[in-house]
């Protein structure tokens, strides 16, 4: 059996939908992968037909979101695991590496059976009433993540 390649994300206002995106455009067009990406507010994917899997989350007041924090409680075995969060704070210098630690390391922490190949943090996007407060989205970041990805 040749096993495929998940990209599961959990997304609010957009942008880590967009990162999964640009995930799985890499990993057919580069690696020439498998690949199906799930939304997992509408869809729990069953994982018998992955061998990879990235996960990709967003992030609202301190907390990543609930469905890709949920979805991480699985046990995964021997599957390779790829984890990303898409966040206001990671998109600023001064606060990256405390993104990291915060909605990364500090989250992964409560999977002690969960080794995964790779995380990153990447800027998110915020807009109020319409308007864009913010956006340090940045394509090329999460390009050059996925090409690296070591699956
Ligand atoms: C109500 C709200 C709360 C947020 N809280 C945080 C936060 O605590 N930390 C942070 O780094 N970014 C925060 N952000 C920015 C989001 O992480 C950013 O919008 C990101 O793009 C969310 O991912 P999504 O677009 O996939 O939903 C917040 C955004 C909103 C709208």
């Amino acid at each position: 059996m040749v096993y495929k390649t998940l990209v599961a994300y959990a997304s609010k206002s957009g942008a880590t939908k967009e990162a999964s995106e640009i995930v799985v455009e890499v990993l057919k067009n580069k690696y020439k992968f498998t690949v199906d990406l799930v939304d997992l507010k509408k869809t729990s994917p069953n994982l018998i037909e992955y061998g990879n899997i990235v996960v990709g989350a967003g992030v609202r007041s301190g907390k990543v979101y609930s469905e890709a924090l949920k979805f991480l409680e699985q046990d995964f075995a021997a599957k390779k695991v790829a984890f990303f969060v898409c966040c206001g704070d990671a998109g600023e210098p001064e606060k990256y590496q405390e993104a990291c630690t915060k909605y990364l390391a500090d989250v992964l922490a409560n999977y002690p059976n969960l080794k995964t190949v790779s995380t990153e943090a990447f800027g998110g996007r915020m807009k109020v009433l319409g308007k864009t407060v913010f956006d340090k989205f940045d394509p090329n970041k999460i390009r050059s993540w996925a090409e690296k990805l070591n699956f």
